[in-house]
């Protein structure tokens, strides 16, 4: 009997143990009921009496040390980072967050937009960003080699033998006030909002894509006032009820006259900070009274309608909404960025 719990004990010291499995048979063999230390203690009973205490000493040893050798093994398999092992989860931990997407902030300040403009009348309409020169630039009275064709960096597609057949990338959404002239007639009241393109060195304040809202009406008897009372209206939803507008005349081919609008800035409600560069006001939108001859060019009648337009960039009125200072994170996507319009 000794020579067999010897045999036993030389076993148990090389047996090794790589999974869950091993252990599990380990247990099998040498602890469970069926086990081989469960058959010596059966046999055990039948030594004979004046060998009980040596074979006795050399069992419990054996039972100690195959125990102990299981205890071992077992926290091994424990601490092994190895998955197999499956030691590591923990299912009494909190579920990680689980975060459902959110608003792009553009796309914010564009459904708010089209909601105030919806409710004074005007629909919603849509052109193409890959567009013809006629469009972008000459239906809009820009002049054949008019540096106002250079003010706007343009991306073309394709060169054609006559200038306004050329293909490019719309600079801006102006574009689509002759389309849409040329396919209604008066009244139009609409909102066109959409992606422009300019070939501009990419930094915290330009980029070569961003966003714009154009705004046109066209009817009898439109006049400058028209344009004044709905911009003002327009800036005391977006920007609050106590937003003042002031404008400042400027020039845009394709208006006349033209002015450029400012809101009193609703950071430091004018008196200065540095959103507003210490002015007290903020511009955000070019605007005017529709040239004639853009009329004239897009089938309509300049002597019996007139119009006014403006258009303004959706990026520069979200970062004043928002206090966003780097338009670059507008396309970067990053989810810190992001996150923080949820439930905006
Ligand atoms: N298209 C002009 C730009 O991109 C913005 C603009 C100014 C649009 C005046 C208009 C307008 O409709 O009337 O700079």
């Amino acid at each position: 009997m000794l020579d067999r719990i010897k045999e036993v004990i030389d076993e148990v010291t090389v047996a090794t143990v790589g999974s869950k499995d091993d252990l599990e048979n380990f247990r099998l063999r040498y602890i469970s009921r069926k086990g081989i230390l469960n058959d010596l203690f059966e046999q055990f009973k039948t030594v004979a009496n004046d060998q009980k205490r040596a074979v006795g000493q050399e069992l419990n040893k054996l039972k100690t040390f195959t125990e102990q050798r299981f205890k071992d093994f077992s926290e091994e398999l424990e601490n092994a980072t190895d998955d197999s092992a499956g030691s590591k989860l923990d299912l009494t931990l909190p579920v990680a967050p689980n975060f459902a997407g959110s608003v792009h902030p553009l796309t914010l300040t564009r459904q708010r937009v089209l909601e105030v403009f919806a409710r004074m009348g005007f629909s919603h309409e849509d052109g193409p960003e890959v567009e013809t020169d006629w469009y972008n630039f000459t239906a809009l009275n820009f002049a054949e080699n008019h540096p106002a064709r250079e003010m706007q960096d343009t991306f073309f597609v394709e060169k054609k033998a006559a200038q306004k057949d050329d293909v490019l990338l719309r600079t801006h959404t102006s574009n689509v006030q002759v389309r849409l002239m040329e396919r209604k007639k008066p009244p139009i009241r609409s909102i066109m909002i959409g992606r422009v393109y300019r070939n501009e060195a990419i930094s915290a304040r330009a980029h070569c894509q961003f966003h714009q809202i154009e705004g046109l009406y066209v009817d009898k008897n439109v006049s400058f006032k028209d344009l004044k009372d709905t911009l003002y209206h327009f800036a005391k939803e977006m920007f609050g009820k106590d937003t003042k507008i002031r404008l400042r005349p400027s020039y845009f081919p394709f208006t006349e006259p033209s002015a450029e609008i400012d809101v009193s800035c609703f950071i430091c409600g004018g008196k200065g900070c540095n959103i507003c560069k210490h002015s007290g006001w903020v511009e955000i939108a070019g605007s005017g009274m529709v040239d004639p001859n853009v009329l004239q060019n897009s089938g309509i009648d300049p002597e019996e309608y007139t119009g006014f337009a403006f258009g303004m960039g959706v990026e520069r009125i979200t970062m004043l909404r928002y206090g966003i200072n780097d338009l670059r994170l507008f396309f970067e996507n990053d989810v810190r960025f992001l996150r923080q319009f949820e439930g905006a």
